[in-house]
C-alpha cells in the first residue's frame, strides 16, 4: 500500500529540517516567518478548534497546511508523541543570515551566550525567554546543537522569533561581555547595556575559562548566603527582566 502523500514528504525531509513537536511550537514558528513544508495531526478538528481559541491569526495557514494523518503514523513521526498530536517540520534558517544578524551593531537588544549548556530543556527556555523579552539572539557554546528537538520543544518553536546559532567563545559576536557569577558586582547597581553579550556558564561547572578571559565583567544576581547557584534559565530570566527594566526611559 502506498503512503498517504505528507507521510512521504515527511520521511524525504526529517533528516534536514527543524522538528516543531505539538501545537504551540508550529503556531508560533509560523507566527515568526518559519517555512513549513510539512504539518501533521491525528486530530484535525481538535487542532483546528485550538486555533480557533488560541490562535486565530494562523487559523487559515494551519487549515491549509495540517493533514490528519492516523494517530500510529502521527505516533511514528516523533520520539515522543505531543498531547495536541500535531508536529510538523521547518526549513532551519541560514546560518549566515543569522551570523549577519548577530554581528550587526548597533544593538537595540543584547546577545544571550550560554557557554556550554547542557539540559536540552533549559536551553529552550532560554530561547523562549530570549524571545519573550526580543533579546538579539542565542549563542550557545559547546557540544549541543541549540536547534536539537528537544530544545525546540522547550522553546515552544520559539526559535524563529530570535536568531540562534552554536559558535566557539573566539567567534562570539562583537560588545562587552557581562558574564553572570555569583562572585561578580550585584547586577542591583548595573544598567546593562544593550549592545552586551549577556553570557552565563554551564549548569555543571559554570562559566568556562575561556569565557571569564573574554567577560569584560562579571556580574552577580542578589541570592542569601548559603545558597550556591540558581538555575541556569531563571538566572536568565532575571538578567533579562533587569536588562528591560534599565533599558527604557
Ligand atoms: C546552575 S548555575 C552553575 C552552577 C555551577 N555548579 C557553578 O559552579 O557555578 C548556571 C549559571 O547560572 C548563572 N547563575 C546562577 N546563579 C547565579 C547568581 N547568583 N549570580 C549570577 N549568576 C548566576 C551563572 O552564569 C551560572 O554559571
Amino acid at each position: 500500500m502506498t503512503e498517504p502523500d505528507p507521510l512521504r514528504a515527511w520521511r524525504g525531509l526529517a533528516g534536514t529540517h527543524v522538528l516543531l513537536d505539538g501545537f504551540h511550537a508550529l503556531k508560533h514558528a509560523l507566527r515568526f516567518g518559519a517555512d513549513v513544508p510539512v504539518a501533521v495531526t491525528a486530530d484535525r478538528e481538535a487542532a483546528l478548534a485550538l486555533a480557533d481559541e488560541l490562535a486565530p491569526d494562523v487559523r487559515g495557514r494551519l487549515d491549509a497546511l495540517l493533514t490528519e494523518v492516523p494517530r500510529a503514523a502521527y505516533t511514528s513521526l516523533v520520539p515522543r508523541p505531543h498531547p495536541t498530536e500535531v508536529a510538523a517540520l521547518a526549513v532551519r534558517p541560514a546560518r549566515q543570515d543569522h551570523l549577519a544578524r548577530l554581528a550587526r551593531t548597533p544593538r537595540s537588544a543584547p546577545v544571550v551566550v550560554l557557554d556550554d549548556p547542557r539540559n536540552l530543556g533549559n536551553a529552550g527556555a532560554v530561547i523562549r525567554l530570549a524571545a519573550g523579552f526580543g533579546a538579539t539572539g542565542v549563542v550557545t557554546t559547546g557540544t549541543v546543537d541549540p536547534w536539537h528537538p528537544a530544545v525546540v520543544r522547550g522553546g515552544a518553536g520559539l526559535h524563529f522569533a530570535t536568531a540562534v546559532e552554536r559558535l566557539t567563545v573566539p567567534e562570539l559576536p562583537p560588545g562587552p561581555v557581562h558574564a553572570l557569577d555569583p562572585e561578580g558586582e550585584d547586577i542591583r547597581g548595573l544598567t546593562l547595556p544593550d549592545d552586551a553579550l549577556l553570557a552565563f556558564g554551564s549548569e555543571r561547572s559554570g562559566l568556562s575559562r575561556e569565557l571569564r578571559a573574554r567577560a569584560d565583567r562579571l556580574v552577580a544576581l542578589p541570592m542569601r548566603p548559603q545558597v550556591s547557584s540558581y538555575n541556569l534559565a531563571t538566572s536568565v530570566a532575571m538578567t533579562l527582566y533587569h536588562w528591560s527594566a534599565g533599558a527604557r526611559p
